[in-house]
């Protein structure tokens, strides 16, 4: 019987990978630019990192995690998300000694056990930063104005900057309290996600798709009414600053995203075309999760893209990601002819140039249409005749010229025209 992939886990094809490489290699580009430098962290964790970070009553640790209790007994999670993992990293490895800002980021797959649908994967790829040590408005603009600079690179346009600040242990309970009441008189409107909701995380109600839910908080309270005068000027100033730079972004105070740790500043990035599942990249501050990780008091801002997202966006833009083709091909006809085609072609491979062969070894013409298939540039020919006299026809396929090269100089006779 044939096996196929587990739903939503997808394979990743050769003619889409230049795309993921072209993704992969512009955000090295600009977020090292930025002085942000690479982290590889595990794709298995203790599953107490995430309940922890993330928080009990999140969608993600109440439903959605591939979490197992290993051959040793311990309890463990496939990582639905990076920036525990990162934060583990970093207090684990004191990497806030010396203190001062440090900027890190992370490519790679993450998993969530979610409802597969378009742009909503259960295993899918983040690339993702996190900057430790400053808690200043101007750091969380930077890491914007990185995020939205890579996306330029990129050719992706017309996406929306959300912005919200979710205030921070001083000032969110009051609003939790607020909203908590507020959405009493509705409870029974509510989805049943939310009645529960209601009394562990209220926030989590305000991005509820659920139209009735929608209807019920159309009213509500907005976080940013109950902002601490710290937090009020941290929001303050962040617009400013992205005001000074010309960079469009909308308050959304629906903005609460799925995961607890968040403080101040929170963001998403949304690109209309994508659908429902339309946030392509999200973050904010949290500036609480190092020290409740075990770590010194530390701010702390990032984000993560999401990459499946981000090519489907590639695709509506027209681009295109051609694969490499070959810079030569070699005809051979005959046995002799082929062992000597064989080691040419291993000595220019050898030499950094694309080379390949055909391995059929049917006649020379049919080789040769193959090779003008391949697109490259330049073809070998090599038949009993170019082996008795000890040199090859290397052929110009653009306009057609053949020149006849000795076997012992045709690796160096193409090096010197192909670099
Ligand atoms: P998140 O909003 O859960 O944040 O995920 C970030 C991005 O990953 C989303 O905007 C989306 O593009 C993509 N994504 C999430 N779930 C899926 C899925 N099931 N299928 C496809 N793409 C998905 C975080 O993960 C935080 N760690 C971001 C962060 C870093 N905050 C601070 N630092």
């Amino acid at each position: 019987m044939l096996i196929q992939s587990i739903k939503g886990f997808n394979d990743i094809l050769p003619d889409e990978s230049p795309k993921w490489h072209f993704i992969e290699r512009t955000a090295r580009e600009v977020f090292e630019t930025y002085g942000f430098r690479e982290i590889r962290i595990p794709i298995l964790e203790k599953t107490a990192l995430f309940a922890r970070s993330i928080g009990e009553t999140t969608d993600i640790v109440e439903k959605e995690m591939y979490s197992f209790v290993d051959r040793g007994g311990e309890q463990v999670t496939i990582r639905p998300e990076g920036t525990a993992s990162v934060v583990r990293a970093f207090v684990q490895h004191n990497l806030y000694s010396p203190p001062g800002l440090l900027k890190l980021y992370y490519m790679g797959p993450m998993f969530r056990h979610e409802r597969p649908q378009a742009g909503r994967y259960r295993q899918f790829y983040q690339i993702g930063a996190e900057a430790f040590g400053i808690p200043a408005p101007s750091l969380d603009v930077e890491i914007i104005t990185m995020l939205m600079e890579f996306f330029e690179k990129l050719g992706v346009i017309n996406l929306a900057l959300q912005l919200n600040s979710l205030g921070c242990l001083d000032c969110r309970p009051q609003f939790k309290e607020s909203l908590r009441n507020y959405l009493g008189s509705c409870q029974n409107k509510l989805c049943t996600d939310c009645q529960k909701r209601l009394s562990q995380n209220p926030l989590r109600v305000m991005d509820c798709k659920n139209e009735a839910c929608r209807e019920c908080t159309s009213g509500a309270p907005s976080l940013i009414a109950f902002l601490c005068a710290p937090c009020k000027d941290h929001f303050q100033e962040v617009q400013e600053l992205l005001g000074a730079l010309k960079m469009p972004y909308q308050v959304n105070i629906r903005l609460v995203r799925g995961l607890d740790y968040y403080t101040r500043t929170t963001f998403e990035i949304i690109a209309p075309g994508l659908g429902t599942q339309n946030a392509v990249a999200g973050g904010g501050r949290y500036d609480g999760l190092v020290e409740e990780l075990g770590g010194p008091p530390t701010p702390a801002i990032g984000f993560a893209i999401g990459v499946e997202r981000l090519t489907s966006l590639l695709d509506n833009g027209g681009r295109s990601f051609k694969l490499p083709t070959p810079q030569v091909f070699i005809a051979a006809l005959g046995e002799t002819a082929e062992s000597e085609a064989f080691q040419i072609l291993y000595k220019l491979r050898k030499e950094g140039i694309r080379a390949e062969k055909d391995y059929d070894n049917p006649s020379l013409k049919s080789q040769l249409r193959k090779a003008n298939r391949s697109g490259a540039p330049w073809v070998i020919i090599l038949g009993e005749e170019e082996l008795q006299t000890g040199r090859a026809i290397i052929k110009e396929m653009a306009t057609g010229h053949q020149t006849q090269v000795n076997l012992t100089e045709v690796v160096t006779w193409l090096r010197d025209k192909l670099t």
